[in-house]
């Protein structure tokens, strides 16, 4: 590849990111919308509208408390990242990326502060609020794997690339949702917005660092992308559980069996290959994966989730 490829950036898109305006919506509690997707599997749980609305209130107080985290432990850190790379950046592909850490700071603040006023307006009490989401823990994990050794620079910028190609999607569907909370689509909007320019750049960088490759270092990147790609984006059921349990007062036990009487491990697995759809598409099209990769891990998940939270 002689040339760096195309990617969008906020001049050539006429748009601003949202840090610049520095305004955004909180929390209207005289409001009956939601304030995350009604979840069709368990809707014939909920005896009440107060115990489903809590239940979606919980889920989007951990949807913000991953976005802080997605922010400043796997996007900001695989920009400050670049540096250390032993492969090329052109000076202006570099700078444009580097305007990317200044806009996660800003929709971590952002999600922080939204997630302050849920916390206080309805008065949400999650345990485990300090442990950072299981997905998170995983991509710590790996980048203590000594497979990948050889490859430590590379990491965060694979967990940069595999979470920014999914976020835009997911966040357009939260605004689009009119079933919403006016709130809470309007800062997924904003966000969502930023992140098409993001996404477009992480995809170009991998592809211009893909082209620099060997092969030996191509198999181990293929190899992390693939861990990575189901660790950050297998639902995570535990959480699901704990938002379950505290909206229904129930233990988490108990709460764990009403979910399984309507969760499947094929549910699980396909909403994951929907959520990270655009991530899967752009691996494949790139030749970073390959179909057959995907499936065999999909085989080792399927069994995995039969082996853990199914097994009861
Ligand atoms: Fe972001
Ligand atoms: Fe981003």
């Amino acid at each position: 590849m002689k040339n760096y490829p195309k990617y969008l950036t906020f001049s050539n898109r006429n748009n601003v990111p949202s840090v610049l305006n520095q305004a955004f919506p909180l929390p209207d509690s005289n409001t009956d919308k939601r304030y995350f997707p009604k979840n069709n599997l368990l809707y014939s749980n909920f005896n009440s509208i107060e115990y489903e609305r809590k239940f979606e209130i919980a889920q989007f107080f951990i949807f913000l408390k991953e976005t802080i985290e997605v922010e400043h432990f796997l996007v900001i850190p695989a920009i400050a990242n670049l540096n250390r790379l032993n492969f090329y950046i052109p000076n202006k592909a570099k700078e444009d990326l580097y305007k990317i850490a200044t806009d996660e700071a800003f929709h971590a603040e952002q999600s922080l502060t939204y997630l302050n006023s849920l916390k206080l307006q309805f008065q949400i009490n999650l345990e485990d609020d300090k442990l950072p989401p299981k997905f998170i823990q995983k991509l710590e994990l790996q980048k203590l794997n000594h497979t990948y050794e050889q490859i430590k620079e590379l990491l965060p910028i694979i967990f940069g690339i595999i979470t920014e190609t999914r976020i835009s999607i997911e966040l357009g569907r939260f605004a689009k949702n009119t079933q919403l909370e006016s709130s809470v689509r309007e800062i997924c909007l904003s966000h969502a917005l930023d992140e098409v320019v993001h996404s477009s750049q992480f995809q170009a960088l991998g592809e211009w660092l893909w082209e620099q490759m060997d092969d030996k270092i191509k198999q181990l990147v293929s190899a992390s992308f693939i861990d990575a790609l189901f660790y950050r984006n297998m639902p995570d059921l535990d959480a699901l559980n704990l938002c379950f349990s505290f909206a229904s007062n129930l233990p988490i036990e108990d709460s764990k069996k009403i979910i399984l009487q309507s969760y499947t491990v094929e549910f699980v697995i396909a909403e994951m290959l929907e959520i990270c759809e655009p991530t899967i598409k752009y691996l494949l099209k790139n030749k970073m994966v390959s179909q057959t990769q995907i499936d065999n891990r999909i085989t080792i998940e399927r069994d995995l989730l039969k082996n853990n939270f199914f097994n009861i």
